[in-house]
């Protein structure tokens, strides 16, 4: 849809394009020129054409990831969000507060933490954290060694993130031990800490689906208070082809057609015999890795008396996959 606001009168207003997508993307007629009053311009907003601007480059971002369509969409409703309330302040009205909390989950290597970390870079950009940067944690990270040590530690690393995300990989394993364990005193005092620092930091829990749930009915204030869900999928062998490809094309890398069907075989392989472990994302990459290893071995022997030409340099053969399961090599 186009971005000239007619405003009352049948004066037009130009303005970048960019600057009212937002409001009228997916909508019927543009109702903005009709509930203005009649003498009332439409108001250009500098703040909300700046974060267009942040948005196409978290778009970018967000658009090198393969699938994933779920989360492009909430991290677009997101962005929305926060420009009509940008715009709704400046126009005077009440423009609530919104919790960001999110629970994150999949399977390992399904892009939890990549995308955390985009997420991490939009509401920085957007304003709503004050520096946006990100740390990442585990269950020691939060867990001491005795009777109010859990607490202080936790209370610490909440204090590190102020003005951020603070993301918790593997989070259920804090309510693992049951009543007993500091695990559910690091829980408590995460509860707390989102009362006492509201607004100023963002949490994010991310682990296995099904231990999550568990992890959310251990605590009844828990799942109110993580109103963002969002599941990540298993990948399909295309997605991971897919990926494979556009982690070598970053690191100027091509892939052979053969080579390509090989590393399809051994995934339809690899994740058949262990579905629930497979490490999708991150199982990709080692291999993908591990073959520019082998690439560079073949070359040096291949070229000891000189060197091999640029494409050389570039492609990853067939041989250059070599699996250990005798059945795919
Ligand atoms: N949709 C995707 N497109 C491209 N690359 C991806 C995608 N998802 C994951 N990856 C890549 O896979 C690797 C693992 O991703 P990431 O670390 O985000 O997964 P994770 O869900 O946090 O895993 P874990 O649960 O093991 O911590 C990274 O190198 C990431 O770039
Ligand atoms: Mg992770």
């Amino acid at each position: 849809m186009q971005g000239r606001v007619v405003a009352a009168g049948g004066r037009s207003e130009e303005r970048p394009s960019r600057q009212i997508n937002v409001i009228l993307r997916n909508s019927e007629p543009p109702v903005i020129s009709q509930t203005l009053p009649d003498a009332e311009p439409a108001v250009i907003s500098k703040t909300a054409g700046q974060h267009q601007g942040v948005f196409a480059e978290i778009q970018k971002e967000l658009d090198q990831l393969i699938g994933l369509e779920n989360i492009k969409e909430l991290v677009y409703e997101i962005f929305a969000l926060l420009q009509v309330k940008q715009l709704r302040t400046e126009a005077g009205l009440l423009a609530g507060s919104q919790v960001y909390h999110m629970i994150y989950k999949g399977n390992p290597g399904t892009g939890k933490t990549t995308v955390a970390r985009i997420v991490a870079k939009m509401f920085q950009k957007m304003g709503v954290l004050s520096k946006g940067h990100f740390i990442e944690a585990e269950r020691a990270d939060l867990v001491g060694e005795y009777i109010g040590h859990t607490a202080q530690k936790t209370r610490d690393l909440v204090k590190k993130a102020l003005g951020g995300i603070l993301f918790i990989d593997e989070a259920y394993s804090l309510a693992r031990g049951g009543e007993k364990d500091f695990g559910k005193e690091a829980i408590d005092t995460l509860v707390k800490a989102m009362e006492d620092y509201k607004d100023q930091f963002i949490l994010i829990l991310a682990g296995y689906s099904d231990e999550m749930e568990f992890f959310l009915h251990t605590n009844p204030g828990l799942p109110s208070r993580f109103p963002i869900q969002i599941d990540f999928p298993d990948y399909s062998i295309d997605q991971l082809i897919q990926i494979s490809e556009s982690m070598v094309k970053e690191r100027d890398y091509i892939l052979m057609p053969q080579a390509i069907l090989k590393l399809k075989q051994h995934l339809v392989a690899e994740k058949n015999e262990s579905p629930h472990a497979f490490s999708n994302g991150r199982y990709v990459r080692n291999v993908i890795e591990r073959s520019i290893r082998h690439q560079a071995v073949r070359l040096l022997n291949q070229y000891s008396n000189g060197s091999p030409g640029k494409l050389e340099l570039m492609t990853i053969r067939t041989e250059d996959f070599k699996f250990d399961k005798n059945s795919n090599k």
